[in-house]
Parts: C-alpha cells; sequence; structure tokens
C-alpha cells in the first residue's frame, strides 16, 4: 500500500466512524447527558482503535457491518476511558483533543455519568438489533439498514473481548495501578504489566475484535494477538515519550503532566533514549508478526504500527 493509499484509507476509515457515532451517541440522553457524551466522543481523536478494528477485519475478510459495529464500540471505550482519565480525582487535566475536558465544560458529575453511559452505549451497540437502534432513534445510519445484523455468536464474542480488555483485567486495572505508582521507583517488568493494562489491553482488543468479525487460523489468531500486544505496549511507550518531547497546542492535551505528577513512565525509568529505542523494538516484533500471521492482505496493520510509533500527536 502507498502511502496515499493508506492516508485514503485512514481518512476513509475515520470518516465512516465518524458517522456512526454521530448517528449513534444520541443528543437526546436526559438533562444535557447527551450533548456531555458527543463532546467526548465526537469531532476529535486520531481514532486509531477503530482504524486496528477496520484493518484487521479487512486483512481477515471480515463483515464490514460488524466492524464497523466493533469499532465504533471500542472508540467509545476509549472515550469514557479518557473522560474518567481527566477527572479530577484521577490526573486532573482540563484540556483533551484540543478542548476543555468534559468535567470543565459540563460538571464533574455529568462527566462520570457521561462516562458511565458510553460505557454501556458500546455494549448495546454490539448487541441492539438495527431496527430498534442502541438506545437512540435509528442505529444504523439509513443508508446502510439491515446490513449492520451482526451474528449472535460473534455478538458475544464481540462484548467478551471488550469486556475484558475495559475491566479489572485491563483498562480500569491499569488505570489502578497507574494511581497507585505515584511516586514510585516501578521496575521495568512492573511499568510494562502497567501499560499492558491500561493502554495495551484496549489496542490488543481491537485487533482481536477485527479478526474476530473475520475468518482466521488458530495460528494467525496468535500471530494477530503478538501484534496487537506489541503495538498495545509501544502505544503508551510514545504516549510517554510525547509527554516529554511535544508542545500541548501539537498534542491537544496538556504536555510535561507525568513529570509534574510524578507518574512512572517509560521515559523517567528508562530514558528517553532507550525508551524510543524500545518503541522501534516493539514496532519490529509487530511487523515480525504480522509477517508469521500469513495473512495476504495485512499491509494497513502494518502501516498502523508504523504510525503508532511515529507520531507526534
Ligand atoms: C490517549 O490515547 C490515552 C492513552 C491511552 C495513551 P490517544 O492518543 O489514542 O488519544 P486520542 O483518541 O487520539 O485522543
Ligand atoms: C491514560 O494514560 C490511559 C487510559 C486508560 C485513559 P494517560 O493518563 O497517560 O493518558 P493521557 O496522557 O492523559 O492521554
Ligand atoms: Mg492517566
Ligand atoms: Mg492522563
Ligand atoms: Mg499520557
Amino acid at each position: 500500500m502507498k502511502p496515499d493509499d493508506f492516508d485514503a484509507w485512514m481518512r476513509q476509515g475515520q470518516a465512516e466512524v465518524e458517522a456512526a457515532l454521530q448517528a449513534w451517541v444520541p443528543a437526546d440522553a436526559p438533562a444535557g447527558l447527551g450533548e456531555a457524551m458527543r463532546y467526548g466522543v465526537l469531532d476529535g481523536g486520531k481514532r486509531l482503535r477503530p482504524l486496528l478494528v477496520l484493518a484487521a477485519s479487512q486483512a481477515t475478510g471480515g463483515l464490514p457491518a460488524a466492524a464497523l459495529r466493533a469499532a465504533v464500540a471500542v472508540e467509545l471505550i476509549h472515550a469514557y476511558s479518557l473522560i474518567h482519565d481527566d477527572m479530577p480525582c484521577m490526573d486532573n487535566d482540563v484540556l483533551r483533543r484540543g478542548k476543555p475536558t468534559v468535567h470543565v465544560q459540563f460538571g464533574q458529575a455529568q462527566a462520570m455519568l457521561a462516562g458511565d453511559a458510553m460505557h454501556t452505549l458500546a455494549f448495546e451497540i454490539l448487541t441492539a438489533p438495527p431496527e430498534r437502534g442502541a438506545g437512540c432513534d435509528g442505529l444504523a445510519p439509513p443508508e446502510r439498514g439491515a446490513d449492520f445484523e451482526i451474528p449472535a455468536p460473534l455478538q458475544a464474542r464481540l462484548c467478551g473481548l471488550l469486556a475484558r480488555a475495559s475491566g479489572h483485567a485491563g483498562m480500569a486495572g491499569g488505570q489502578a495501578i497507574d494511581l497507585a505508582s505515584v511516586g514510585l521507583p516501578l521496575s521495568e517488568a512492573a511499568l510494562r504489566d502497567m501499560h499492558r493494562r491500561k493502554t495495551g489491553a484496549l489496542l490488543l482488543a481491537s485487533v482481536q475484535m477485527g479478526a474476530a468479525c473475520g475468518r482466521c487460523e488458530p495460528a494467525a489468531w496468535r500471530a494477530l494477538a503478538d501484534y496487537g500486544a506489541a503495538i498495545g505496549i509501544a502505544f503508551q511507550v510514545v504516549d510517554d515519550i510525547l509527554d516529554v518531547t511535544q508542545e500541548s497546542h501539537t498534542l491537544g492535551k496538556t504536555a510535561g503532566k507525568d513529570q509534574d505528577a510524578n507518574k512512572p513512565t517509560y521515559v523517567s525509568v528508562l530514558g528517553l533514549q532507550a525508551a524510543r529505542r524500545h518503541a522501534a523494538e516493539l514496532r519490529d516484533q509487530a511487523h515480525a508478526a504480522l509477517s508469521r500471521s500469513g495473512l495476504a492482505d495485512a499491509a494497513a496493520l502494518a502501516l498502523l504500527a508504523d504510525r503508532v510509533v511515529e507520531r507526534d500527536n
């Protein structure tokens, strides 16, 4: 895939996900909740996790309608995790995706509820039949209609993958470790475990959910899991690096927060140069895993691994 084709592929995937989020995240949730939810998830972010879902689905010949729902569900979980991550009881951030954070804009209680509602909407989108919608009118954009049906066993599989990656074994557990680790000199192994849970699990699940939408031999599944695990850690290593190397206006969030908050990161534990080398090693591991997968159409996954490491926000 040429760089221009990849950029066009990404833009198309991002536009599909944006349109689905526009259609499915309810504006009319009560008492301003819909406004807070839409503010938190629409019109911002790199949409990396949804792109991983779509790329893994395409690589395995997946059902596009199922992959789109999975992509939206993962992004909803991610956006909810950011809303809660930014709250004063966690990282206390005022800027996210270039805008005031949800609690700054809508208050802490509404931010908490917006996150809660996005969390559950993700699973509703994976399971709701098109005619009923995901708690809002017209879940399926009109032009897509009944194509959105997902076979029940696949619904259950997608829910299981997403639940496991979001909860105590994944994101929420990792966030708990993050908060408990302030000021501690973590070993590299402990740091890796924290990053694997808080960030890596959802990236891995994105790849697995995409592959679950298609057909995948056990060996290819294992190789894709290795790919997802490697880019999952790499993503947070690079997030740690960008926190010290970039400006807030480039990141769309406040730079330099990790050191200010005394958080252990790959930069504080390994140093900047070693952290960069480690991110590149993980990218190479991801490429090697794709080669082992035997999948013919893994070009977008390979280029996404490069993007995870070579980014400036
Ligand atoms: C930021 O994720 C939070 C982490 C898990 C490191 P992203 O960098 O993917 O944030 P958006 O979605 O592009 O805003
Ligand atoms: C957040 O990690 C990971 C999540 C699960 C949201 P960070 O706290 O480093 O994310 P940023 O830097 O605020 O985006
Ligand atoms: Mg955090
Ligand atoms: Mg944070
Ligand atoms: Mg960070």
